[in-house]
């Protein structure tokens, strides 16, 4: 399934998109949504960590994370201690974001749970966490044997690009459903924030599909450093 184009040019479109994606998502929540906060009387603030720390978190480290073996020419224990170190920042942000949605719904009296983003945001950070510990403990400390990190590492790839392709999914839904939320109270369907939502979930959409073209692509090639070499 590899490509034969160098992954370069797509990685370096990964960054850009990385930094577009982060500012719109402040722009958002400082501009527009009032600023976020971990206590306040204003509850709303407290959700705005959400987005924020599941977008610059989970999506964009996370898509950082995925790319490392493609965007750098570095010695291949540096790539994988990137990959791995980025990685669990990503899943510490998107579960500290997670417990940020459930601290305002438990605040405001909103029942947990309840929605399809939620089920599949829940399944996202778990199916996250237990990849990051099974690549863990095979390909680092302890590591396995050489024939169970080769078996290992296909699934790896493609276990972890099942687990991203979902979290873009789910994110997207989650812009969807708070835009409608905001929507039905007022907001105004073509206003500057409902574009500037609609947009950041195009954006992070986007940006999941330029990490897949990276990760499908050639990495640098003086680089003997790609996945199989794991
Ligand atoms: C991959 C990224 C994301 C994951 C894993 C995720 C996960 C979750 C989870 C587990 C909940 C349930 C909290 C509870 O029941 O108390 C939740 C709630 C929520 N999230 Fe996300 N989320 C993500 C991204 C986003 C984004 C980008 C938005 C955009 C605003 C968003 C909007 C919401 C909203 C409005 C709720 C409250 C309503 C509900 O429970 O469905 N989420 N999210």
């Amino acid at each position: 399934m590899a490509l034969t184009v160098p992954a370069l040019p797509f990685t370096f479109v990964v960054h850009a998109l990385a930094v577009a994606g982060a500012v719109l998502v402040l722009v958002w929540v400082l501009h527009f949504r009032g600023g976020i906060a971990w206590e306040a009387s204003n509850k709303s603030l407290i959700f705005n960590l959400h987005p924020v720390l599941m977008l610059i978190g989970l999506i964009i480290i996370g898509g950082e994370a995925i790319i490392s073996y493609k965007a750098y020419t570095l010695k291949k224990e540096v790539k994988k201690l990137m990959h791995l170190v980025l990685h669990a920042i990503a899943l510490i942000l998107g579960i500290i974001g997670v417990y940020a949605a459930f601290k305002y719904h438990n605040e405001s009296s909103i029942a947990n749970l309840y929605s399809l983003h939620s089920w599949l945001g829940i399944t996202v950070i778990v199916l996250y966490g237990i990849q990051w510990i099974y690549g863990f403990v095979i390909f680092f400390f302890p590591g396995g044997t050489t024939p169970l990190r080769s078996e290992s590492l296909p699934w790896h790839v493609a276990f972890g690009l099942f687990v991203y392709v979902l979290a873009v999914g789910t994110a997207a839904i989650g812009y969807l459903e708070k835009l409608t939320f905001l929507e039905n109270s007022g907001l105004a369907k073509y206003g500057a924030e409902a574009l500037l939502v609609n947009f950041t979930a195009v954006l992070t959409v986007i940006y999941g599909a330029f990490v897949l073209l990276s990760v499908s692509s050639q990495g640098p090639p003086e680089d003997e450093n790609g996945y199989s070499a794991i």
